[in-house]
């Protein structure tokens, strides 16, 4: 069995970041993300606006950056400062980028040390804007930041719609939230990929079988595997569609998100959408049964009938019954929970299923499966390959899968 799995690779991990920051209230937010960029493996030098400096504080970002702030372009110790920071950055994120930001950046005007440096980068931008409703929806606004994308490619995430600045009422023009940019700022590092504008569908989470108006059956899926992969996926530039049976995790960001709750909705779901997907993750713990007929009352006990059978019927498999709505030439993938006898059974699956390669892992763990953050899994490839990965995340898991993916896609071209 080989174990020379492939390493999952955080976008963020050992990249430089100028993280620009422009005089709006949201910018105390920008710490967060400097904070966040760090621990992820960045180096992130925070560029601050004179307007900026009346909501944070440079020393903010260098207490969770371990980096001097920057915020002066005419300086006597770096003359060239906005030229290094320039041609050294992976990526230029300004966030909150304010209307005025947004407006001098359109122009290419350079009179600060922000606006100096987006001009003397080639590295992509990010723009993450950040002001009231009407400054936003303001034709000139919108007209400026139309050139950035059309024009310069720059690349502008947000706003949204949430509670704006004190004594405004909810509205759009809100910052994404910090894990938002991050997501984003990952998306640029790792742009183009090749799922880069590729159609996904991820299934995930348990589904549920009614019995009666209060109760069902289900299993102990927390659906993190799927929503993972589904994340990893939107990171590497794909649409993503989950279809996730019922699971407490809070919406994935950027990613079209389908509730479903039976086994049958899950179908009908994945029926529609998977002519369209390139890739397809099978990532959910389906139940196999349900109750031949949900009672539209609740069952009561009864003083003369002290067990109770429930009559269940065969569901749909989601995966086996899809395999002719699959779209040319695209991959899919499988996961399988065991007990025991896992490569046995996982390559039968692997098999039956016709899945490009199959994930498996035990149930028998304490540390994988389900409900828990991490997993252990090995990966069956057809033919019999096997390859053992060790203990991870499931996030990590999950980047490990989408290289496998990357890997089949290259091989495909
Ligand atoms: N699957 C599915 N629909 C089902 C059951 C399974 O789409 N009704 C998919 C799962 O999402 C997974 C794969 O098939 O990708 C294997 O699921 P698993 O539950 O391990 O296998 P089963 O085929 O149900 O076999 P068994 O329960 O007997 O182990």
């Amino acid at each position: 069995m080989s174990t020379g799995f492939l390493n999952p690779r955080q976008p963020w991990k050992g990249r430089r970041i100028v993280l620009g920051v422009t005089g709006s209230i949201a910018a105390y937010k920008a710490v967060a993300i400097a904070r966040s960029l760090t621990s992820l493996g960045a180096e992130v030098d925070a560029v601050l606006t004179d307007g900026a400096r009346h909501f944070v504080a440079p020393l903010s970002f260098e207490g969770v950056t371990g980096r001097r702030s920057l915020t002066d372009l005419f300086s006597v110790e770096n003359s060239a400062l906005h030229i290094n920071l320039g041609s050294e950055a992976d990526v230029v994120c300004v966030a909150p980028a304010t209307a005025d930001f947004i407006s001098r950046a359109s122009q290419g005007r350079a009179n600060d040390l922000l606006s100096t440096t987006l001009l003397a980068t080639r590295a992509p931008v990010l723009i993450c804007p950040a002001m009231n409703t009407n400054m936003y929806t303001h034709p000139q606004t919108q007209e400026n930041l139309k050139h950035l994308t059309d024009h310069l490619s720059y690349r502008v995430a947000g706003p949204g719609v949430g509670p704006l600045a004190y004594g405004e009422n909810q509205g759009l023009g809100r910052m994404l939230n910090p894990e938002e940019i991050i997501e984003e700022i990952g998306r640029v590092l790792v742009s183009p990929s090749l799922l880069t504008n590729k159609v996904v569908l991820v299934t995930a989470g348990p589904t549920e079988e009614s019995i009666d108006p209060v109760r069902f059956i289900s299993n102990r899926s927390s659906g993190r595997m799927g929503f993972a992969i589904a994340q990893a996926a939107y990171r590497l530039g794909a649409s993503v569609r989950l279809i996730s049976g019922p699971v407490t995790l809070p919406d994935p960001y950027g990613i079209d998100l389908v509730k479903v709750n039976t086994a049958q909705e899950m179908l009908a779901s994945v029926s529609e959408y998977l002519p369209k997907a390139d890739v397809s993750i099978f990532a959910a713990a389906v139940s196999d049964y349900r109750p031949r007929s949900v009672n539209d009352k609740k069952i009561k006990r009864s003083k003369e009938n002290t067990a109770y059978a429930l009559d269940l019927i065969e569901n749909p498999d989601v995966s086996l019954d899809t395999l002719g709505d699959r779209k040319e030439n695209s991959i899919t993938v499988g996961f399988a929970l065991e007990t025991e006898s896992i490569l046995e059974n996982a390559k039968k699956k692997l098999k039956r299923k016709q899945f490009d390669f199959l994930v498996a892992n035990s149930a028998a763990e304490v540390d994988a499966g389900f409900d828990v953050e991490t997993n252990r899994v090995i990966l069956l490839f057809p033919g019999g390959r096997c390859e053992e990965v060790p203990l991870m995340t499931k996030h990590e898991v999950s980047e490990v899968v989408l290289s496998h993916i990357l890997q089949l896609l290259e091989n495909r071209l």
